[in-house]
């Protein structure tokens, strides 16, 4: 049996940074508005570099902080929502960039829980001894699924990439996860319909590329489903929540957070929070979160680190990992 173990992180964001103010410019909103209902200050939004892009640069920052060379990662796994092809995946476009000539590419798509999940894949591909490391990335473009109209939305989210480089290890890592999904309740966060349209049918061509979100369910469904999901998860491997050093949550809503803080009795000060910088990147929120705390020495080794993802779907993941 063999365990996984993070070795080192990695991030790029768009240089470009529109503040609340000038989103106000364009639709009925405000920066008191915005900061008050969901934490955000601002986001940083593509210059033209498409989601495969920020992954490049995350993979070649993750590179630089480990001593892996391209030719040796044996698979790559990005999580997105926003790839730039429907075919062929972010992974197979990094792989290219950065000849991983020999890594296993493919893209899954888990919208905000993807990272997590994206963490989940890897490590059961090195836990049963397939692969010896994992590139796992986070990238999301979501500038282009926004509809700049509609001011219930156009406010929340944000572009950016982050990733992580996961390797075989004797000793354990990733100790233990929760994740999940209810399709149920998918219609409540959609983007980017395609309808099923071709001359043998009677169904109208034209796409929508929107993103619609149903604020309130999905306010409600973070707020059940995360602390449930993290109490099952510390039950299952034994943890009490004293022990956890860092909780870092995908970065949607800082009320979203104060409320799974105060259902789980984890003190806020252990939350990490960043989405005043970057609003939600949905599968890049919690790399990025990750990448962040590196560089400021917070992951330093034999920390306890708790990661919640949430989102569309819908769905949930909860990871526990000693660093
Ligand atoms: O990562 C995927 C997961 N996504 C999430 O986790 C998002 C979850 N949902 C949320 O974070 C919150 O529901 C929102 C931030 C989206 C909205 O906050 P809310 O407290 O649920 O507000 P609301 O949707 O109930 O809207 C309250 C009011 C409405 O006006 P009326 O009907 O009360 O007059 C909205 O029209 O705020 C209005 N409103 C705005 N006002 C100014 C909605 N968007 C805006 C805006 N600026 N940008």
């Amino acid at each position: 049996m063999y365990f996984s173990k993070l070795i080192a992180t990695g991030s790029c964001v768009p240089a470009q940074v529109i503040t609340n103010d000038r989103l106000s410019e364009m639709v009925d909103t405000s920066d008191e508005w915005i900061q008050s209902r969901s934490g955000i200050g601002k986001r940083h939004f593509s210059t033209g570099e498409n989601a495969s892009d920020l992954a490049i640069g995350t993979a070649k920052d993750v590179l630089r902080k480990c001593d892996i060379r391209p030719e040796d990662i044996e698979l790559i796994i990005v999580a997105t929502v926003s790839g730039d092809y429907t075919t062929p995946s972010v992974a197979c476009l990094v792989q290219a960039a950065i000849g991983a000539t020999n890594a296993l590419a493919f893209d899954i798509s888990a919208a905000c829980s993807g990272f997590v999940f994206g963490l989940s894949v890897a490590d059961k591909f090195i836990k049963t001894g397939v692969y010896r490391n994992a590139l796992v990335i986070g990238t999301e473009v979501l500038s282009k699924y926004i509809n700049f109209e509609d001011r219930s939305t156009c406010v929340l989210f944000g572009d950016g990439s982050g990733g992580a480089m996961v390797v075989r290890s004797d000793e354990p890592g990733i100790l233990c996860e929760e994740v999940g999904s209810d399709g149920a309740k998918g219609l409540s966060l959609t983007c980017g319909h395609v309808p099923a349209a071709s001359p043998y049918n009677q169904v109208e061509r034209g796409t929508d590329p929107y993103i619609h979100m149903d604020g309130r369910a999905i306010f409600d469904f973070a707020t059940r489903a995360v602390p449930k999901s993290v109490q099952k998860l510390l039950e299952k491997a034994g943890v009490s929540t004293e022990e956890i050093d860092l909780v870092v949550p995908h970065q949607a809503n800082s009320r979203i957070v104060e409320i799974i803080s105060r259902k789980l009795h984890i003190p806020m000060e252990k939350f990490y929070l960043n989405m005043f910088e970057y609003a939600n990147t949905s599968s890049a929120t919690i790399p990025i979160a990750l990448n962040e705390l590196a560089e400021k020495g917070q992951l330093t080794e034999g920390k306890l680190i708790l990661l919640c993802g949430f989102g569309a779907g819908l769905t949930w993941g909860s990871m526990l990992i000693r660093l």
